[in-house]
């Protein structure tokens, strides 16, 4: 564990990550001391937790089934669409057993969650690796779950095609073990996190689940073998399931409890939101739009950029809606196509900062066009995307960006 943490560290020492001119001396003892501050608070919190979780408390309520309560295995429940899916479970009185590693989420979120959902029975934390078979295995036993919504995942385009056995060992090997130990212990119910990205670049648009599937990186393929691992299995089981395969996520909780903190080191990696909040917030000059040259209205990419809010949402319905036996695979976008120009007037008007805008030329591998067709998820799950407007959406993540410049961390500082 301790490894993998070190060789991810040299990434985080980028030139533009850290502007070291802009710190007084001052600023940095207060670091150091809110450093010491947040050691602490994390060595007691992981006690805390340790305390809290199944293998101390005898008989929990986590390990026995309960009538008309779901317990639903959220794995990944720390990262950022996984922790806004438990916050809505959560809300609505399921019981929520998160299982994270910490490699790419926030111990933030989970304390946020705890802190929302302290009543006992209602949220446990575990701190397990999906890669160690035996730990997950044990879980299982020792929980009693109903059904399971596989979020964790590494997910990074260009990191997949730079470290792809990352990617099939985190996405297609993992997801088979999560799959092996629902097998062993019964558990039938299956929420699975896909991506358009298994489409690869289809000739036609919009894309509805009939689009034949042809991803394009190894983050795609990744995600298409564990679909393809999954719906053999459920050929044979009578299995629920559900494989939701989202398009750009955006947004964040409109309440402001939770938001998107990706590690500093993989900031080069993120997403073009990521990207319009560092530039607003001067991490990064600018933003550096890729292609003005497609044929697209105004000449630039298109996206379709789907709220985290409505996404979790469709988990939910998902959930409701999954039956024994039966396979329902859904795209979960707005069908509304947006420019990466019509993105960068959103960002700059949400930030209320007007950011400088670089127009390169292409990056080899972007395609023109994605949106979806979202009528099946319309019609059978009576899903709508109801945060379609862009600006709201970019503001109500810019307000948590703004006030947790270091992610989960300064709100953690802040509470001492
Ligand atoms: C977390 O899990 C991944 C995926 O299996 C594993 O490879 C990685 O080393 C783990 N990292 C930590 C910090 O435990
Ligand atoms: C993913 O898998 C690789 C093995 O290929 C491992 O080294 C890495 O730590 C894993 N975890 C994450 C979060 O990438
Ligand atoms: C569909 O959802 C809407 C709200 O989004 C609700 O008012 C309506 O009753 C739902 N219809 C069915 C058949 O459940």
């Amino acid at each position: 564990m301790i490894g993998s943490r070190n060789r991810a560290q040299p990434r985080a020492s980028r030139p533009w990550s850290f502007s070291g001119m802009d710190y007084s001396e001052s600023k940095k003892k207060r670091n150091f001391i809110g450093k010491i501050v947040l050691a602490a608070v994390l060595t007691v919190l992981c006690i805390y937790m340790l305390k809290n979780s199944s293998g101390f408390s005898t008989p929990s309520l986590f390990s026995r089934h309960e009538p008309g309560v779901t317990h639903v295995l959220v794995t990944g429940g720390a990262g950022f669409i996984g922790s806004h899916a438990a916050l809505r479970l959560l809300k609505d009185s399921y019981r929520v057993t998160i299982v994270d590693n910490l490699s790419r989420g926030n111990l933030g979120a989970i304390k946020v969650l705890q802190e929302q959902f302290p009543e006992p029975g209602r949220l446990q934390f575990i701190y397990a690796d999906l890669g160690d078979a035996k730990a997950v295995n044990k879980i299982f036993a020792e929980n009693a779950f109903d059904a399971v919504m596989h979020f964790a995942a590494v997910a990074y385009v260009g990191e997949s095609t730079l470290e792809p056995l990352r990617y099939y060992h985190n996405i297609t090997s993992n997801t088979l073990v999560v799959l092996e130990a629902m097998a062993a212990h019964g558990v039938n119910t299956l929420i699975y996190s896909s991506t358009c990205a298994t489409y690869g670049e289809p000739a036609k648009m919009p894309i509805t689940e009939e689009t034949p599937q042809a991803p394009i990186n190894p983050y795609g393929k990744a995600k298409k073998m564990a679909e393809d691992i999954i719906l053999d299995f459920s050929k044979n089981s009578d299995m629920a399931v559900m494989i939701l395969r989202y398009f750009n996520v955006i947004g964040s909780d409109p309440d402001g409890r939770l938001g998107e903190a990706p590690r500093p080191e993989l900031r080069e990696h993120g997403r073009i939101s990521g990207a319009c909040f560092d530039a607003a917030l001067g991490i990064i000059p600018g933003l550096k739009v890729k292609g003005t040259d497609y044929n697209t209205a105004d000449g630039t990419c298109i996206r379709d950029y789907i709220d985290v809010t409505d996404l979790v949402d469709a988990h939910v319905k998902a959930l409701a809606k999954a039956k024994p036996g039966k396979v329902g695979i859904y795209n979960v976008g707005t069908g509304k196509g947006r420019s990466v120009k019509e993105f960068v007037d959103a960002c700059k008007k949400a930030t209320g900062v007007d950011i400088k805008v670089d127009f390169l030329s292409r990056r080899p591998g972007d395609y023109a066009e994605v949106y979806s067709d979202p009528s099946k998820i319309n019609r059978e799950l009576n899903w709508t995307a109801q945060y379609t407007d862009l600006q709201e959406s970019l503001q109500i993540a810019w307000k948590w960006q703004k006030l947790h410049q270091n992610g989960y961390r300064s709100s953690l500082t802040s509470s001492f």
